[in-house]
């Protein structure tokens, strides 16, 4: 079978399953931080999960561009830099700022499907799929409100991560209601930024494969945000009613 023709069958299982997950996610939070449950099998330490999930993207991101004889023009190497402006911090730095704690294998198992999937799609797209991006398309304003994107949803994703990561450190074993900035109107800012950040990666790449992992972080975190939120009204009887789950004044 031809590459395009797995590639599309890739693509379309890829957002089925998608679907499946942005339901089931609703009825079932992925067992990991503070939905954990045991009754998901064998756990390891989080930093091991999440270095497990995580370090296949950077990793693979490159052997999948490189694989071939293709040319990599420079539109694909600025793409490759802002994905890995995500993935090394992911994969090498974020595990290591967790304050430890078990996590299923499974969910690491799941994730490191994902990401395998994931990279696959972006990776190929650039190599081989895709049109090949001329040295314009830096010029272009889908490139440019895409990347403007893309940097704002990361920097909101880095500052909400941070205040978390200080709130656990400060307070070990337990949680706390986060203040201060956008967590003063929604209860995951981080998602928030997440979600921004790769609908600018969909924008900036202009692709099918940017759509379906934008779409992808959404059915994934959407769930989770109102798990969450739930979890925070009903934990803290005194948690801001005005305070909505992932949007701002709406959600
Ligand atoms: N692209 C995607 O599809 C995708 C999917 C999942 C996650 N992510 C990203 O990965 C990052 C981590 O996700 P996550 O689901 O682990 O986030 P999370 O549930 O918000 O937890 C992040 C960290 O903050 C701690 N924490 C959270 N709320 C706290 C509170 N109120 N008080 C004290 N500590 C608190 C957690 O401790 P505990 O571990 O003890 O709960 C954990 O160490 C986020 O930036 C997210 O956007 C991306």
């Amino acid at each position: 079978m031809a590459e395009q023709q797995v590639y599309n069958i890739a693509v379309l299982a890829f957002t089925a399953a998608g679907v499946l997950i942005l339901i089931a996610l609703f009825f079932i939070p992925a067992p990991y931080g503070r939905h954990l449950k045991k009754s998901f099998g064998f756990a390891v330490n989080n930093r091991t999960g999440w270095l497990l999930m995580e370090a296949p993207a950077s990793i693979l991101f490159i052997v999948f561009l490189f694989w071939g004889n293709q040319h990599i023009g420079i539109v694909t190497v600025v793409f490759l830099l802002i994905w890995q402006a995500h993935y090394l911090y992911r994969s090498f730095i974020y595990p290591f700022r967790l304050i430890p704690r078990p996590m299923p294998l499974a969910v690491a198992f799941m994730g490191l499907f994902f990401n395998i999937m994931n990279t696959y799609l972006q990776g190929r797209w650039f190599a081989v799929i895709g049109p090949e991006y001329a040295a314009s398309w830096l010029r272009d304003p889908r490139f440019i409100i895409g990347l403007a994107m893309f940097i704002t949803g990361f920097a909101i994703n880095k500052w909400a991560d941070n205040v978390l990561h200080r709130l656990k450190r400060e307070n070990p074993g337990t949680y706390r209601i986060p203040s201060g900035g956008l967590y003063n109107a929604i209860s995951s800012p981080n998602y928030f930024g997440e979600i921004i950040e790769w609908s600018g990666w969909a924008v900036m790449t202009w692709s099918v494969p940017g759509a379906v992992f934008a779409f992808w972080t959404a059915a994934n975190l959407m769930p989770r945000a109102w798990s969450h939120h739930r979890w925070y009204k009903r934990t803290f009887p005194d948690y801001p009613k005005e305070r909505k789950a992932l949007i701002p004044g709406v959600w």
